[in-house]
């Protein structure tokens, strides 16, 4: 084995000690981890350019079923259904994947072993049996992996033609990495293919390993299904050609769809085969410097990471006891299990993205602000940059929405995600929030989608790919801070301000995993928790004042009054029939105009200023803490002045007309429930009532299934696309329950007894039809229909639709 980097190594870095025990800090914890969640199971550490591996598999039924090989989370593939069971960003989980096509139902278990200073172990046990035993039940699974960047991979095991007997072992080392050790093993009662028409002719072949090195080029290693296909496929058919005439048949497929066991020179990818029928398991070991692991370690480390993982639930979002008995232990695995599915769908991208500086739709274009900060007029570089490019790579650990469909980070989304993820370990939300505060920019902008790299450019469609520097999202992120604040003030001065707030009988107080368990440094230690807040307070100041810029909207222009003359709102980038900006894309709207107002940017934009108040305050800059209640105050007396519509008794958004009048915009649904949806309004304002009105009326946005988006009555009601027209969505109705069941139920005011009562049965709405649709389809949807609530679009959908658990535990 020549490895002749080696040098490059620090020389510490090669006495390397495993042990059993803690990870010595996150960056070692977090480093390894399933963060190709676009893949059935696809495991990378946390580096740039390193070790990329992969799970696919065929049916050896017949020769067709090698054209549906799985690998990447296709809908196409017809998955009865695939999620984590369980899994802990820490510790590992157990993936169920069923394949009812090719009669297997399939298990990835997945244990971090800590030790050493490179991220530690890891064992991978993938096994699997029939769906239905009385079925032919015939498999071929490959697990390959490729080294990218600085770093080797070799073969250790000695080549054989045939196929190897027993272990096959791989060793390789990178910087990040240093020296580790790749090895598969069989499990201990595996049965293979051995009979049938020329099965003499394969003898020396069956039962044994197969595999194959190939040399891709560098950035070409998320490619290497087809790759490795073609290895297979090309063998299989020249093999078959010798059989066409044989009275007795083609060979059973298994004999025939084999790599080719050769290795070539110079190969970065290596790819393992394995043939069983029936019921099978094998064992994957990553041994970082000097650590041994055996299926030992499997047999007892997994079913305590499952123990584990349920006492952790327990801790953290437990199913109430009283939330439909006869149902807990069902409610319960169905939770436990789109939690473990939005942990396990945590992905780490990294790449070039597309960005076009110079774009502007002509609305936009008669702004009288400058986007850019830049005031040194160079003119020339503008022009240069105008136009679709390519951005610097960059780094993002992030949840994904959907593993299948959207499997990238998105801003608008990641919001939610992280309130669902800091209720399970709040270091590890942290830890994503630091990735998405590092892409703010120096003008304070974020790209609402993060498409990085090729990998994630392929699952999306050309005109989408294109992200514009004046173009924002809902600012959700701002969640996830407020979030832990509260957390940060329950742990420091006594109850927080959520726990004082209900005395309903249905409180329950913040709970956290216990003080010392891992993913809560941040909490049980005040000094680093502080210390986090004050990192990210720069550059959450400069992305604030980015929005306040590039998004406001137009006051005395059109001779509007209202008591604040700067707090307005309207999101740029929008077209004729789309605000994809708003992250409700098909919401109706106004035509485009330069003097739009939006109100939901104008709440997001409250909520925005609230979050910047609580982390000023929290961290002592009582300057801008004062400037901040100032800018909150006068939008929320901005909402009532520009917003508040007398005559339809509803907040809409504003508009032009021809005669350059202001008039209000107003579509019953999701829009106008903003101000209540993110607590704006005081509990005692007289419009709480009427927008409560609107969410309980069955004509408008109320069903058995949770509130829907448009009103049942208005004109567009399920029309054109149909995505934000009617459908129920998940993170609308969560804002909506955490209102008030914090908020509008909580506290004294007229409309309390209402908020309290809608509050109960919307909650019991959405949880008893997601939990339905869940044991109908074995799935958790995008979103849910607007009349009989059945599930639609993307599935697995285990980003905000998990927020069903935080539901179901009570926290907001
Ligand atoms: C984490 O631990 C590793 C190895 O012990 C060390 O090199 C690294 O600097 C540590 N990182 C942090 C952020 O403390």
């Amino acid at each position: 084995m020549q490895l002749f980097w080696l040098s490059l190594l620090p020389l510490g870095a090669l006495a390397n000690q495993a042990h059993s025990g803690q990870f010595a800090n996150d960056t070692q914890a977090l480093l390894w981890g399933p963060y190709r969640p676009n893949l059935y199971f696809g495991l990378r550490p946390r580096v740039p350019q390193s070790l990329m591996t992969g799970l696919m598999w065929f049916g050896t039924q017949d020769y067709s079923s090698i054209s549906q090989t799985r690998h990447a989370c296709e809908t196409g593939d017809g998955l009865d259904s695939y999620s984590w069971t369980e899994y802990d960003a820490r510790e590992g989980g157990v993936q169920v994947l069923k394949d009812s096509k090719n009669n297997y139902e399939i298990t990835t278990e997945f244990l971090k072993v800590p030790g050493g200073e490179h991220g530690g172990s890891w064992a991978a046990r993938i096994k699997g049996k029939p769906i239905d035993p009385k079925l032919r039940a015939q498999i071929s699974l490959v697990f390959y992996a490729g080294m990218e960047g600085l770093g080797g991979l070799d073969m250790d095991t000695e080549e054989a033609e045939t196929g190897v007997e027993g272990p096959i072992e791989f060793t390789g080392a990178s910087p990040e990495l240093d020296e580790f050790r790749l090895r598969f093993e069989d499990g201990p009662n595996n049965d293979f293919v051995e009979d049938g028409p020329h099965h003499a002719d394969f003898t020396s072949r069956i039962g044994k390993t197969h595999y194959v090195g190939l040399r891709m080029q560098p950035g070409n290693l998320w490619q290497a299904k087809e790759t490795i296909l073609q290895n297979i496929i090309k063998q299989a058919s020249d093999a078959l050609g010798s059989y066409k005439d044989s009275p007795a048949g083609p060979p059973d497929p298994s004999f025939l769809l084999q790599l080719t066991d050769d290795v070539y020179h110079g190969s970065n990818l290596y790819a393992v085969q394995k043939l069983y029928r029936g019921e099978f398991s094998f064992d994957v070991f990553y041994e970082s410097g000097n650590a041994k692991l055996s299926s030992a370690t499997l047999d007892s480390g997994v079913p305590a990471l499952v123990e584990s993982y349920h006492q952790r639930f327990q801790n953290t979002i437990p199913i109430p006891p009283n939330y439909n008995p006869s149902k807990t232990e069902a409610l319960e695995s169905f939770s436990k299990s789109i939690t473990a599915n939005l942990l396990g769908g945590i992905g780490y991208f990294y790449g070039t993205s597309i960005v076009d500086k110079g774009f502007a739709h002509e609305w936009d274009q008669e702004d009288e602000f400058d986007f850019s900060r830049s005031t040194s007029g160079e003119d020339d570089d503008e022009a240069e940059e105008k136009g679709a490019r390519l951005a610097e790579p960059r780094a993002l650990l992030t949840a994904t929405p959907s593993r299948s469909f959207f499997p990238r980070g998105f801003y608008w989304d990641e919001g939610f995600h992280l309130m669902h993820i800091g209720q399970w370990d709040i270091d590890l939300s942290l830890e994503i929030l630091k990735d998405w505060i590092n892409l703010i920019d120096a003008d304070g902008w974020v790209a609402r989608e993060q498409i990085l790299g090729e990998e994630a450019r392929s699952r999306v469609p050309a005109e989408f790919q294109t992200q514009v520097p004046n173009f924002a999202n809902p600012p959700t992120l701002m969640m996830a801070i407020t979030d832990f604040i509260a957390r940060l003030k329950a742990r420091g001065d006594g109850p927080s301000d959520a726990d004082l707030g209900m005395d309903t009988g249905m409180q329950v107080p913040l709970s956290d995993a216990p003080a010392g368990a891992p993913g809560n440094q941040h909490l049980d230690s005040p000094e680093l928790g502080m210390a986090y807040l004050k990192s990210i307070y720069g550059p959450l100041k400069r992305h604030y004042d980015w929005f306040r810029r590039t998004q406001r909207g137009q006051i005395k222009q059109y001779a509007r009054k209202s008591r604040s003359r700067t707090e307005a709102y309207r999101w740029r980038g929008r077209s004729q029939m789309h605000v994809l900006t708003s992250g409700m894309d098909d919401y109706p709207r106004g035509p485009p105009h330069a003097g739009e107002l939006h109100l939901d940017l104008m709440s997001w934009m409250g909520y925005f200023t609230k979050t910047m108040k609580d982390v000023a305050g929290f961290i002592g800059e009582t300057d801008d803490e004062a400037s901040f209640v100032e800018i909150e105050k006068a939008i929320v007396q901005n909402l009532d002045d520009l917003h508040w519509s007398e005559e339809e008794q509803m907040y809409c958004d504003a508009n032009v007309d021809d005669d350059e009048e202001s008039y209000h915009v107003c579509h019953k649904g999701y829009l106008s429930l903003f101000p209540v949806m993110l607590s704006l309004l005081p509990a005692d304002s007289p419009h709480v009532g009427a927008i409560l009105d609107m969410i309980r009326d069955p004509d408008h946005l109320w069903s058995p299934y949770g509130i829907r988006s448009l009103s049942l009555s208005h004109p567009e009601f399920g029309q054109g696309e149909d995505y934000w027209k009617g459908p129920i969505w998940m993170p609308m109705n969560y804002l909506t329950l955490g209102a008030l069941y914090k908020t509008y139920a909580a506290q004294d005011g007229p409309y309390r007894a209402q908020a309290q009562e809608i509050y109960t049965e919307l909650r019991k709405n959405i949880i008893d039809n997601i939990f339905k649709e869940y044991e109908r389809t074995g799935y958790v949807w995008e979103q849910y229909d607007a009349l009989d609530g059945h599930g639609r679009r993307s599935h697995p959908f285990t980003g905000w639709t998990s927020l069903a658990s935080l539901i179901l535990a009570e926290k907001y």
